[in-house]
């Protein structure tokens, strides 16, 4: 049993909630992610272990929105002593998201990637993971001029302005026209239009979410004359083996500080409802994470 301190808020429980998830059914409690203590636990973790965890909670059974949760305990994630509860309820999708997607997409190092977003909880954590793990270039975007100067204070040299320049320009000019051989795109919508053109030759695109909308326009040369790939990406089709393979190399990371989790803002659980739309309407850098 895991006492919850600290649950992520996700686009996906904004999904669920407005009816946009047909596989999710109500009543439900939301949160799909969280972090907490373990209480009658055993020799593997013992009691007062710190942990974080995601999985079908609420999606598919009830979640972290709560004060207790029953976690299986192949998915229990053990938190770096240096991480806080409320930062580590933040990690388990966004970083295994990003990690498992730029795995899929061949990204190894030396390659150039494009993850836009650098505000998302996706599109962060694939732009600090591929730092990490020795990208060329570790390319993001924001369609705000405030959060590119807030990017660039905390360091992200690389974040395209999209209200000054267009997407593909960015990375020709931040990769002197080489372009993209990785790009994760949690976006869809136009972005994902406008990242087609930035891939590389023998480039591919992840597709794992549509924050601007799930539809998009593909100019099919820009697959065609790269010979170019985009596939899609679900962290719930991937087996919880790969997960806790790839939490390993993420908590290293995050041990040795080549990682930095972001929280924009903290809400008490009673206020989970503000906590939502203040993730979906001001579109903060880092994450939004409930108190409990
Ligand atoms: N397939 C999977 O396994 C998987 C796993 C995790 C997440 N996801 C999905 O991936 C997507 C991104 O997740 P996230 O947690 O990174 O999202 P997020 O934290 O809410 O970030 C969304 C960002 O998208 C940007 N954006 C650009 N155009 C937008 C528009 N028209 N409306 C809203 N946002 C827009 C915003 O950045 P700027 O304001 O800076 O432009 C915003 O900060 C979601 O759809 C989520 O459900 C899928």
């Amino acid at each position: 049993m895991v006492r919850m301190v600290a649950a992520g808020v996700t686009p996906l429980d904004h999904t669920i909630l407005s009816g946009h998830f047909p596989l999710s059914k109500a009543p439900l409690v939301l949160g799909n992610e969280g972090a907490g203590i373990i209480e009658g636990g055993d020799p593997d973790f013992p009691d007062g272990t710190r942990v974080a965890f995601l999985g079908p909670f609420g999606v598919f059974e009830d979640g972290t929105y709560s004060e207790y949760v029953e976690v299986p305990k192949e998915l229990l994630l053990p938190v770096p002593e240096t991480i806080d509860d409320v930062a580590a309820a933040g990690l388990p999708v966004a970083y295994l998201t990003a990690y498992l997607a730029l795995m899929n997409a061949g990204f190894a190092t030396g390659k150039v990637v494009l993850a836009p977003a650098i505000g998302g909880s996706v599109g962060n954590a694939a732009t600090q993971l591929a730092r990490a793990l020795g990208a060329r270039h570790s390319i993001s975007s924001t369609t705000s001029h405030a959060k590119a100067e807030e990017a660039k204070a905390l360091g992200f040299s690389e974040v395209i302005d999209l209200t000054t320049e267009g997407l593909a320009d960015g990375v020709n000019r931040i990769t002197d026209g080489y372009g993209a051989d990785v790009v994760i795109d949690g976006i869809g919508g136009k972005i994902l239009s406008d990242a087609l053109p930035a891939l590389a030759r023998g480039g591919s695109l992840i597709t794992l979410g549509y924050s601007a909308g799930r539809e998009s326009t593909i100019n099919v040369t820009d697959l065609i004359w790269k010979v170019a790939s985009i596939k899609g990406f679900s962290l719930l089709s991937e087996s919880a083996a790969a997960r806790n393979a790839a939490w390993s190399v993420i908590a290293d990371l995050l041990a040795s500080a080549q990682v930095k989790p972001i929280v924009a803002k903290t809400f008490p659980l009673e206020d989970a409802a503000e906590a939502l739309r203040y993730l979906i309407e001001e579109r903060p850098l880092g994450r939004v994470i409930l108190t409990i």
